[in-house]
């Protein structure tokens, strides 16, 4: 894949990802993906059963350059053909955010090109044009991953996204990753938990959904809570084992997704519902998860909803969801971020591009 000849094509955007434990860098071209390259350190976090700080900026430092040069090969361009470059400044792991930064404020200094400090969040939206061409906006989103879970209305991907519910805990993909470490499953448990589930039941054991209840809702409409649910797996089967049963992992793991996806779609239909929206995008690793999907779709479809959902590569975090933000940062001609931009590890969602 080459680009088309200078000054006849939309500019090149690389994008930077380092929140977490993906090192990300993508290209792409407008609303075209050219690479996507990423390098994880989940393997060397998986004996802990979470994420570690250090051991992911470290894998970071050491992974950023060849990431780089990764993409630039697949995409069979040259640094210097970049015209623009972009990078998640927040929120995440303060040290791993670090890495990126550096790293793009040193392209874009050596390269004499414009760079933009996008928000996470954002970027996981933007990326579904990717994948289904231009965002339907305004429309809302729910990002479901390991770090995050979060319903937002956005107006303009660049500069108008508001927070309307976050999880009041844990996220879902780490009451995932939570509840697969009880039943023996490997890190991160959200595939696990979704393979062994379709062997099992979904009604068999009937877990809590948190902040459903009448009051619940009064407060918390569109927040959610999945620490009491973790809890209530761990004491089930807890007291299977003291009784000397076997654990039916397969009908935990099936009721346990039922009672996740449950409040997820539902809440997720009301907002967008409640917004007067016509779309609902998710994203995030848990959008991975094959009942979410159904559950999501068949409810937006009963209210008249469309759903769009970017395929699992692009749903999980990656460079070429900050190169999209990036790309529709430089098309509706937003002034680029300053060279001294901080990474910023709580960075608001009302700000998506770091000044
Ligand atoms: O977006 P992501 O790659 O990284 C961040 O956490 O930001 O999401 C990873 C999360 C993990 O918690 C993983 O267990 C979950 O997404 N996940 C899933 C599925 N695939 C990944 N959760 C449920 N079902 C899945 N199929
Ligand atoms: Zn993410």
């Amino acid at each position: 894949m080459t680009p088309s000849a200078p000054g006849t094509s939309e500019p090149l955007v690389l994008g930077i990802e380092t929140s977490c434990d993906e090192t990300g860098v993508g290209i792409v071209q407008g609303h075209t993906l050219l690479a996507d390259s990423v390098a994880s350190s989940v393997a060397e976090h998986a004996r802990f059963g979470g994420v570690i700080p250090e051991v992911a900026s470290r894998a970071h430092l050491e992974a950023m350059v060849p990431t780089i040069e990764r993409a630039c090969r697949t995409a069979g361009v040259a640094l210097d053909d970049i015209d623009a470059l972009a990078v998640t400044a927040g929120p995440g792991l303060a040290g791993a955010l670090l890495v990126g930064v550096a790293a793009a404020k040193s392209l874009a200094l050596g390269l004499d090109k414009p760079l933009y400090g996008v928000h996470h969040l954002a970027a996981h939206v933007a990326v579904d044009q990717l994948e289904h061409g231009a965002l339907p906006e305004p429309c809302v989103a729910m990002l479901v991953s390991g770090g995050h879970s979060s319903l937002l209305r956005v107006g303009d991907v660049t500069d108008d996204v508001d927070p309307l519910g976050s999880t009041i805990d844990d996220a879902a993909g780490e009451a995932f990753d939570k509840v697969a470490r009880l039943l023996g499953l490997p890190f991160p448990g959200g595939p696990y938990i979704d393979r062994a589930a379709a062997a099992g039941s979904a009604v068999a054991i009937d877990f809590p959904r948190g902040l459903s209840s009448r009051r619940d809702l009064e407060r918390h409409r569109f927040d959610f809570s999945f620490s009491g649910l973790k809890t209530a797996v761990a004491r089930w089967v807890q007291a299977q084992e003291q009784s000397g049963q076997p654990v039916p992992v397969a009908d935990v793991a099936a009721s346990f997704q039922e009672a996740v996806c449950d409040v997820l779609s539902r809440k997720a239909v009301d907002a967008a519902a409640a917004e007067g929206m016509e779309d609902l995008l998710i994203g995030g690793g848990v959008a991975a998860n094959s009942r979410l999907r159904v559950l999501t779709e068949e409810r937006a479809a009963a209210r008249g909803i469309r759903v769009r959902v970017p395929r699992p590569a692009l749903c999980t975090d990656n460079g070429a969801m900050v190169a999209a933000l990036g790309s529709e940062m430089v098309a509706r001609g937003r002034a680029p971020s300053s060279l001294d931009l901080p990474a910023d590890s709580s960075m608001p969602v009302d700000h998506v591009l770091a000044v």
